[in-house]
């Protein structure tokens, strides 16, 4: 979402400015276009210099600093921004903007954006919770401009309490979200599954696999980022997910079944990314299984229950997507179950394959659609698979509400 896009950063006088640097790093990462303007205040924290070096840019300290540059700087970096940031933002600008008080660079250059502004508060938690700043924030919010709020914890003024910075990745989120010009899934409730499930043997051992969550994190994101209202059911997973994304944890298949089921009436999508487990052991011991001194230990395992299944018997008209994880014959297979489970379509993985299926970034998958078609992609980023399942999902959801009104 941010390739090749024009941000400007503005940097304002609070200790968090240091973190400016790492957000400006993380944006050229993500191969956008960075323009920094500070204000004075600003460079007691940081040198324009650092940033100057991380945006690859000209950095903007001052309205009337560069002659050269002011008559076009504030008009020509709102003209062409396609978002403006504000990280971290003190009182004193909340308040400027507040006030229509447009006396440098930064102030100006958001006052002749058309971009969305996107401002990050930092500041003592006393400032924070002073209700002049409450009062203007409020303002500045029903103006259209939009907020990630700082978060409670230890100050750098010593303090604790609401007024950290919040975190970059957050910021990012949200950044990306304003970045999104069309929301196809505006209104729409897709519910996704993702992660592995854990069956216990003993207090200490489980049966469980290697899916980390990535896939089905991704197209939790990349929902949230077309307008859906996202659910997501996760087995055990270390990400995080995506801003504004409602969770549930659940270990077992079962509690998995059982979380999905809740969330299935009113979903419109359901996409079943999570690798459940098909199989637990008959029996839980309750206590830990000790060694056998010898012949080692012999495991009985039952079914799980079948959740596609089951959800494939009362789809309704719902989009009903699966996924595929094969080692042989992934074609074949993947397409036996679309009838069975009464799927719109599958997302076949050779999990095999260099690059594909579980742990990476990256995951190389077929669709194959219920009547018979199929669209082979590349080796591509998850995020990238995920938009293109979230597309497909989309179409075939608007042909259907066409069929049916
Ligand atoms: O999480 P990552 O590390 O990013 O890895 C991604 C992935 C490899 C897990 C993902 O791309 C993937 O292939 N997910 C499906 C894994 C899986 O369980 O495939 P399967 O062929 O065993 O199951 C087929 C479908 O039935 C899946 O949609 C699965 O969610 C569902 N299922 C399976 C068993 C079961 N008891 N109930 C189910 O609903």
């Amino acid at each position: 979402m941010f390739k090749g896009k024009n941000i400007v950063v503005g940097v304002t006088g609070s200790i968090a400015a240091y973190k400016s640097a790492e957000l400006v790093s993380l944006l050229k990462k993500k191969e956008a276009r960075v323009y920094c303007v500070m204000t004075q205040a600003a460079r007691e924290f940081i040198t324009p210099l650092t940033l100057r070096t991380l945006s690859q840019n000209p950095v903007f300290t001052g309205m009337f600093d560069e002659p050269r540059l002011w008559k076009v700087e504030h008009v020509g970096l709102a003209d062409s921004a396609d978002l403006v940031m504000v990280v971290p933002a003190t009182a004193n600008i909340i308040g400027k903007l507040c006030h229509g008080i447009a006396d440098d660079l930064l102030t100006t250059v958001i006052m002749a954006a058309k971009a969305p502004v996107l401002l990050a508060p930092a500041m003592n938690v006393n400032m924070y919770m002073n209700p002049i700043v409450i009062e203007n924030i409020k303002k500045l919010k029903e103006f259209g401009y939009h907020f990630v709020e700082p978060e409670e914890g230890e100050l750098a003024c010593g303090y604790q309490g609401k007024g950290r910075l919040a975190d970059l990745e957050t910021i990012l989120e949200r950044a990306e979200e304003l970045l999104v010009k069309e929301r196809p899934l505006c209104g729409k409730k897709v519910l996704v599954t993702a992660g592995p499930t854990r069956e216990p043997l003993d207090p200490v051992r489980f049966l469980t696999n290697h899916s980390t969550g990535k896939m089905g994190y991704a197209i939790a994101r990349q929902g949230r980022l077309l307008g859906a209202d996202v659910t997501l059911v996760s087995g055990p997973s270390a990400l995080r997910p995506f801003s504004g994304v409602k969770l549930i944890k659940v270990e077992t298949a079962q509690e998995m079944k059982d979380a999905v089921i809740s969330e299935y009436e009113n979903s419109d999508i359901i996409i079943k990314a999570a690798a459940v487990g098909d199989f637990r052991p008959k029996t839980r011991s309750v206590e830990k299984i000790k060694k056998q001194s010898a012949g080692g230990l012999c495991l009985e395992l039952e079914n799980n229950p079948d959740i596609l299944a089951e959800l494939g018997q009362r789809k309704g008209s719902r989009i009903l997507v699966g996924f595929a994880a094969e080692t042989t014959g992934v074609i074949k297979n993947a397409a036996e179950k679309i009838a069975k489970k009464n799927l719109d379509f599958i997302v076949a993985n050779d999990i095999t394959k260099p690059g594909a299926g579980f742990a990476g970034d990256t995951n190389q998958v077929t669709l194959i659609f219920a009547d018979g078609r199929e669209k082979k992609l590349p080796l591509m980023e998850k995020d990238s698979v995920a938009r293109e399942i979230l597309e497909e999902a989309t179409r075939i959801l608007k042909e259907r509400e066409c069929m049916l009104n």
